[in-house]
């Protein structure tokens, strides 16, 4: 494998942080992202607002990496509703200058979208579906995905969804929340019509060093194997945590009046990954299991 020298944006985000630990042995890490500090201890970081063109360039001429994972992204989906321009400048923009000097120093861009790209109509979605968002979400995303494709050839997208994993922080985990509510006998309420394949962000941070090692570029899908929706998720988290599941209630997404409209039937088609070698895909009570032996 030839040694890279990658620069990480989102470093201190869920899938920045599996990022910046599983691509350690392929070459010269530098994280970055918003905040001044680095979460990841013993990491080369580097604060950086991917928004913001100058900088983007700045530290790129200064690292020069050869290759770029954009973990960056505005995710708060609610507040992409009224934070619009915000949405767009992370999203968007963001992407485009990445891919803008990525271009013009020969570099490699990973970087990452989501099945909201789609609208909830007929998922699980394959890479070949046309997008049709329904929140500025993901037109922001599906926005982002349009800059790099026009930019830069040497490209790899990956799509994913409902990401879940022990994070640098103590950021909102949904495993979490389920536990800990259920652990106080507190009941919760969990939309029942909401479908996903949730995704490990370990799994998928060691699928996007085996796509970077097999050179697989374009878009590609990667979520979980277990196709469900929310409620039977929370059930499944209850299950293997051996907590009681009564306490759990179903809600209709329309019941939440969230400022964003949600995608029903969601998630995206694994087929593709399927075929190549050694993609992890761990079954989600296995991975339940596993994060209820080693903590969430
Ligand atoms: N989480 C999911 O369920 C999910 C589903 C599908 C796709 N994805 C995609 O997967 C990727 C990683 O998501 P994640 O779950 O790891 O998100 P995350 O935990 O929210 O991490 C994103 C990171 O980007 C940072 N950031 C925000 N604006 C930035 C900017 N202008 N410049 C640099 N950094 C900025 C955030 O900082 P702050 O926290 O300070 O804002 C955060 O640390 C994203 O592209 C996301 O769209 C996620």
């Amino acid at each position: 494998m030839t040694k890279e020298k990658i620069l990480i944006t989102g470093g201190n985000g869920l899938l920045g942080y599996h990022l910046s630990c599983v691509f350690q042995d392929v070459g010269k890490i530098l994280s970055s992202d918003l905040q001044p500090y680095s979460i990841t201890a013993g990491i080369p970081y580097s604060p950086l607002n991917i928004s913001n063109k100058e900088a983007v360039f700045a530290l790129c001429n200064t690292f020069n990496p050869s290759l770029i994972l954009n973990a960056a992204a505005y995710t708060n989906v609610d507040d992409c509703e009224s934070s619009i321009e915000t949405a767009f400048l992370v999203n968007t923009s963001g992407p485009r200058f990445l891919a803008e000097w990525c271009e013009n120093h020969a570099c490699k861009l990973i970087h990452f979208s989501t099945d909201y790209l789609f609208n909830g109509e007929s998922g699980p979605y394959r890479e070949t579906d046309a997008p049709d968002p329904i929140n500025m979400y993901g037109l922001s995303k599906l926005g982002g995905e349009a800059q790099i494709r026009r930019i830069l050839k040497n490209h790899l997208i990956v799509r994913t969804n409902v990401l879940f994993g022990k994070g640098p922080t103590e950021k909102a985990s949904f495993v979490r929340w389920v536990v800990e509510n259920l652990r106080e006998y507190r009941v919760i309420h969990v939309v029942d019509d909401q479908y996903n394949n949730p995704t490990w962000s370990n799994d998928l941070a060691l699928a996007v060093k085996q796509f970077y090692t097999l050179g697989v570029t374009g878009v590609i899908n990667y979520g979980g194997l277990d196709y469900l929706n929310r409620y039977a998720f929370a059930k499944l988290v209850s299950d293997v945590f051996n907590l009681d599941a009564s306490l759990i209630h179903p809600i209709s997404t329309n019941r939440l009046a969230l400022a964003a409209p949600r995608p029903l039937k969601g998630g995206l088609d694994i087929t593709k990954i399927k075929l190549l070698p050694n993609i992890p895909l761990t079954p989600l009570k296995t991975i339940l299991t596993r994060i209820k032996e080693t903590g969430y």
